[in-house]
């Protein structure tokens, strides 16, 4: 099966990591919803891809360096509040699986709790993929339970190594770097191969025809 993966929602749609992209991913018939997760100054797991709020809302400023009530004051475009990991999860989860990917060095733990949380008040575990470029933060200890993927931007060899050393689930590697033998090694180790982002027609016929287990997509429905 050829996992569609909806990026920061359907981010070429809608505003990225708002509820309004990610209702509008599960329009468009995903089998999962791509967020990006961060930690406010107050302990708080919100659905931010920058290290700032500069970009994508009305703001300025860095979000570890905010609290969530300041956070919630922002516009993140077509008048969307920046959401907590909660309130994404709650549209989310239980339609089609979430790939939380972890942005902030030191917060893999904090979201292993929040999702062993929401396993003890029953969620299901095959609902969650936990990804991250950074291999600290996908420790098994923190997700017993849950799939990880490595995401990787360069270098793949060592990406698989790396991804087969902390018994991940998967590789996530950006597109331009998928090919035959990124795919035969990956597969040959028993990883999964997600890259991102996919977004045009050659791309995602060449990704296919590679025999990727899935991609990642701003136009998800283009998958
Ligand atoms: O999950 C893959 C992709 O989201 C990683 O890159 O920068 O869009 O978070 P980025
Ligand atoms: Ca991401």
């Amino acid at each position: 099966m050829f996992l569609k993966i909806g990026h920061r929602g359907a981010a070429g749609y809608e505003p990225e990591n708002t509820l309004r992209s990610f209702r509008r991913a599960l329009e468009l018939g995903v089998d999962m919803v791509e967020l990006d997760v961060r930690r406010t100054k107050d302990g708080h797991l919100v659905v931010m891809h920058d290290e700032t709020v500069d970009r994508t809302t009305n703001g300025s400023g860095k979000v570890s360096e905010m609290t969530l009530a300041e956070i919630m004051e922002l516009d993140a475009g077509r008048a969307e509040k920046v959401p907590t990991l909660d309130e994404a999860l709650d549209i989310v989860h239980g339609k089609v699986s979430v790939d939380i990917e972890v942005k902030d060095a030191g917060t893999g733990p904090a979201i292993g709790r929040f999702l062993k949380d929401r396993l003890a008040r029953g969620a299901k575990s095959d609902g969650f993929v936990v990804s991250s470029f950074l291999p600290r933060e996908l420790a098994i200890g923190c997700y017993p339970d849950v799939r990880r993927v490595l995401l990787v931007k360069e270098c793949v060899e060592d990406g698989i190594q790396a991804a087969v050393a902390l018994r991940a689930w998967g590789i996530g590697p950006k597109s331009e770097l998928a090919d035959e033998n990124l795919v035969k090694a990956a597969h040959d180790a028993g990883l999964k191969v997600l890259p991102w982002t996919a977004d045009d027609a050659p791309l995602i016929a060449k990704l296919k025809k590679l025999g990727v287990d899935g991609a990642f997509s701003n136009f998800p429905d283009r998958l």
